[in-house]
């Protein structure tokens, strides 16, 4: 067992590239089973084996105090990477590392999934632990409301030292707190939407449990795989296309200019 990491604190600088505002997970991501996914493909991401969802049960459920946390045992990150890249919004993946890990495709691309959890909470307390050391913060969406234009800077606290016994090696944990929706969630409809759009991919590589309960596979095929990541990923694929076929357009006319003016 290494000494356990003397505690600490640092702050953090959150950044807001762009038109980010447009986007924002608060707009996107109202429905609870679509913000899930969406926190949970960053643990697909992460490399994660497993994925713990707790979600409160309809009984006892209260907007105010109840909360949803999703745990991983993917990565994690280091305080660096916390600043570097979870605290962009609006950094695009593909310009800055590799979109693909030993055996996963990444499904992340803008930097903006994680504000998925705004969709449904007001409040995120992210807790993420990588060879020892532990990283704490609390994102308010309050954080958020930037100028449209602006490049903006907005101070997160965090506090540094080690995580608890029980944590594991490396990971991350969300905690959803002061919910937006008045009512409680359907559970097992989350478990389905969670089937739906992740056991195919994940089958074998990361396990998905919700209130301990691990995920089935769909009754149905599945035919509603992320429909804007798919539009976008056309989109783009229609822009390179274009690109090539204007680029071979200016060579082959070059090769008939050059072959009309041969002797
Ligand atoms: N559970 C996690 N474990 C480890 N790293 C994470 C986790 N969640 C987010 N990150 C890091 O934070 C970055 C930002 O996450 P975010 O979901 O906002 O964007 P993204 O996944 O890169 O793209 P997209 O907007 O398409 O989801 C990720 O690229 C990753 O580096
Ligand atoms: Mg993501």
């Amino acid at each position: 067992m290494s000494e356990p990491l003397k505690q600490r604190t640092r702050t953090f600088s959150l950044k807001v590239l762009g038109r980010t505002l447009e986007h924002l997970g608060v707009q996107t991501y109202k429905r609870r089973d679509t913000a899930i996914a969406e926190l949970v493909a960053n643990c697909w991401d992460a490399g994660a084996k497993n994925v713990w969802i707790a979600v409160p049960d309809e009984s006892s459920y209260d907007p105010g105090t109840s909360r949803i946390t999703i745990r991983d045992d993917g990565c994690g990150m280091a305080e660096d990477e916390v600043q570097d890249a979870y605290l962009v919004i609006g950094r695009d993946r593909r310009e800055s590392g590799s979109m693909t890990t030993e055996s996963r495709k990444i499904m992340g691309r803008k930097g903006i999934g994680k504000l998925a959890g705004f969709g449904i909470a007001s409040r995120m307390v992210v807790r993420t632990w990588r060879g020892g050391a532990l990283t704490e913060f609390t994102l308010n969406v309050e954080d958020l409301k930037k100028p449209d234009d602006e490049v903006g800077n907005v101070p997160i606290a965090a506090s540094l030292g080690s995580p608890p016994a029980d944590f594991g090696e490396n990971g991350t944990e969300l905690e959803l707190r002061t919910l937006k929706h008045l009512t409680p969630l359907d559970i097992d409809g989350l478990r389905e939407a969670l089937a739906r759009r992740f056991s195919r991919t994940a089958r074998g590589e990361m396990t998905i449990l919700v209130n301990d309960v691990r995920i089935q596979e769909p009754a149905l095929e599945m035919t509603d795989r992320f429909p804007e990541e798919a539009d976008s990923y056309l989109e783009d694929e229609i822009e390179r296309a274009g690109r090539w076929t204007k680029r071979a357009g200016s060579v082959l006319l070059r090769l008939c200019e050059e072959a009309d003016s041969l002797p």
